[in-house]
């Protein structure tokens, strides 16, 4: 990995990105210039768009800041079938823009994890061009192994928050120890694994941001999604504001120095950021962030996903996100990239990744 911080050691590193995530003004235009640089000279121009399937909101866990969180009366609660999915899968095929399916679901360990594995053979099988990743939280080792060996190719699981205490105060019955344990596993496995959190949290500091930042490098991560916390009716949280509310700037330069930490990580541009800003995951694509997900979820239950309120696109159909996406990509002369789109970093062999 490229390091363009190379007589930093970590207290360095922290300093040095407090300073760039404070910057204002022409220091703020040249972070971006500087970042969108180097996500032009390590991923390329091209796109590599994964079309998220939020196939379940059917959660176990009571995370602080989720609207879907257990004890939340609000949501409709809804499981997609193995047919509904795989109908779901084909059209994100036949529409010939995303190269991944991300599916991605509440928290339910269980005797599903096995119906999970036959589900990723389905899919395997009929569409074997199709990266697939999973996203559906903290599990044992050896059920990551099954859902890899049933072809899972990816993980996405963010810490979410690199302050242990303030982890603890928002996941209850769940450690932050839990949460990098199976990030380590995964990569152990030779998954291509992400990580991320949001940026914001209520109680959290810059310096909390500059921790999660270092963690980000310090896994190495394949992928690492970041975005602003939004505060959610139904939830403890929803009476709080994000940390940074006088300073939207800030989500943006947390992308831009990310990038200049991890060069070679995939960095989508989150949909949180569309949720506050019209044109917020452009903005990101123009500061360091690479890939883009538009949402693959088919009516009805769209809109029983929502983890924060704004969420873009709760009324549209998979293939307006489809177009929507392209239109977006053409208007900033980014192409869609062809393929899967997967990891840009060399493959070491499973449990030899540089990890903490
Ligand atoms: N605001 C912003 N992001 C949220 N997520 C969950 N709830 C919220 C919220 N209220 C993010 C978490 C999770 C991802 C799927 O969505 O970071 O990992
Ligand atoms: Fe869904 Fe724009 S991404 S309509």
């Amino acid at each position: 990995m490229e390091n363009f911080f190379p007589h930093c050691g970590k207290s360095g590193l922290r300093a040095e990105w407090r300073r760039l995530l404070d910057a204002r003004g022409p220091a703020q235009d040249a972070l971006f210039a500087r970042a969108d640089a180097v996500r032009r000279a390590h991923c390329g121009d091209a796109v590599p768009v994964r079309a998220i399937l939020e196939f379940s909101n059917a959660c176990a866990n009571d995370c602080l800041y989720c609207g879907i969180r257990a004890s939340n009366p609000l949501p409709a609660r809804y499981r997609m079938t193995p047919d509904e999915i795989l109908a779901a899968v084909h059209g994100i095929a036949a529409g010939g823009t995303a190269g991944t399916v991300v599916l991605q679901s509440g928290e339910t360990p269980g005797p599903a994890d096995e119906d999970l594995a036959a589900l990723l053979r389905r899919i395997k099988a009929e569409f074997p061009a199709l990266a697939i990743t999973l996203s559906v939280g903290n599990r044992p080792r050896d059920v990551y192994a099954r859902w890899r060996d049933a072809g899972m190719d990816r993980y996405l699981l963010r810490f979410e928050t690199s302050d242990p205490d303030l982890f603890a105060r928002l996941h209850p019955g769940s450690t932050l120890a839990d949460r990098l344990g199976c990030l380590r596993d995964l990569q152990a496995l030779g998954v291509q694994t992400g990580g991320g959190f949001m940026i914001g949290l209520p109680g959290e500091t810059p310096d909390t941001l500059a921790g999660n930042i270092l963690l980000c490098r310090e896994f190495d991560f394949d992928m690492i999604g970041i975005g602003p916390f939004i505060p959610c009716p139904g939830t403890p949280l929803e009476n709080e504001s994000n940390a940074y509310a006088g300073d939207p700037d800030l989500f943006f330069r947390a992308i831009a120095v990310l990038r200049l930490a991890c060069p070679d990580a995939h960095i989508p541009a989150t949909t949180a950021f569309d949720a506050l800003f019209p044109d917020g995951r452009d903005r990101a694509l123009r500061c360091g962030a690479n890939v883009f997900m538009p949402n693959a979820t088919p009516q009805p239950f769209r809109r029983d996903y929502q983890l924060y309120p704004g969420k873009p696109c709760v009324d549209e159909e998979p293939a307006d996100c489809t177009r929507c996406t392209r239109a977006r990509l053409r208007a900033l002369g980014r192409p869609v990239a062809p393929g899967p789109g997967h990891s840009l970093k060399k493959q070491a062999p499973p449990g030899n990744r540089p990890v903490l």
